[in-house]
């Protein structure tokens, strides 16, 4: 049975779509392909109160609401759920190459997508000068309450001015840029936020795994769409997030699109379902 992992979420799920063939060492000539190919860029987590599905989840959670959860609905994989309690975890409970990745980290540090602050907590009780971004007020807020002293609200495409050691990307958090097109540019404004030396860390997962055939090969489409993207649409007590593009990076093909983009990447840690953490330098 074929399982995905929401934003390297450690739950799994059945696919709903059965599909045809690629092999890794091809990926950096698709990534060209779809590059090529892709002519608008999709849209992104957008938020108002009622769109704000982590936030809400997480101030309810806060709040005392154990069972908080949200709704995880995809294109490729049947619905699926993600409890708040994960987005709470603390050191102990964070899967090994997550902690394998907060290991990695120095200096003045920022989050992104910090969510409920669990990194960002955990490394400012280490004494690093954390920043926690995450573009939820909901977020910002739990995060406030947690006692994350700096916690900016707001989009990472819009974020300048200040410059960090250490760019935290944490469960899937490379897929802020919405689909590989627009990975590029991502990866250009974070080299604005890096002080010289300074690293991404990031992890993500393998979304092969999904086109494995019983005989041991992978068949997977060669269409205009990186075969890591997915549309989201999250839920939370009855309201939606609406579609939202978000996309998961094999190693091969993320070493490729940061080499344009003048990074070099080293492999820090495996994970146990074909996730990894690695970081760019
Ligand atoms: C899957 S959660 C990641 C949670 C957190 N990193 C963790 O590991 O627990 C994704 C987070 O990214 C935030 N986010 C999405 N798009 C963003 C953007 N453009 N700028 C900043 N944060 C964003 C969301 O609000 C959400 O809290």
């Amino acid at each position: 049975m074929v399982k995905v992992l929401h934003f390297t979420y450690m739950e799994t799920t059945t696919i709903k779509t059965v599909i045809p063939l690629q092999i890794p060492f091809l990926q950096p000539f698709i990534y060209k392909f779809v590059k090529a190919s892709a002519v608008k860029f999709g849209r992104l987590m957008k938020l108002n109160e009622d769109k704000d599905i982590f936030g809400r989840c997480c101030l309810d959670y806060f709040a005392g609401d154990k069972d908080a959860k949200i709704i995880v609905n995809t294109d490729i994989a049947e619905t699926d759920e993600l409890p708040a309690e994960h987005l709470f975890r603390d050191f102990e409970n964070m899967p090994s190459h997550e902690q394998a990745a907060l290991q990695q980290a120095r200096g003045d540090i920022l989050d992104i997508g910090a969510c409920a602050g669990s990194h960002a907590l955990y490394l400012q009780d280490l004494g690093y000068n954390v920043t926690a971004l995450d573009i939820s007020k909901g977020c910002c807020e739990v995060m406030q309450k947690r006692g994350v002293k700096n916690v900016v609200c707001g989009d990472i495409f819009k974020f300048s001015g200040k410059t960090y050691d250490s760019i935290l990307l944490l469960m899937n958090g490379i897929g802020i840029a919405g689909n590989l097109p627009k990975l590029p540019e991502l990866l250009d404004h974070l080299r604005t936020l890096l002080n010289p030396g300074g690293k991404i860390i990031f992890d993500s997962s393998d979304l092969q795994y999904l086109y494995l055939e019983e005989d041991g090969s992978i068949s997977i489409p060669l269409t205009d769409r990186y075969y890591g993207e997915l549309i989201y649409n999250l839920e939370y007590k009855g309201k939606q997030s609406g579609e939202f593009k978000w996309f998961f990076v094999d190693p091969y093909t993320i070493e490729a699109v940061a080499g344009e983009c003048n990074f070099k990447m080293q492999f820090l840690a495996e994970g146990p379902h074909y996730d990894y953490v690695g970081c760019l330098y």
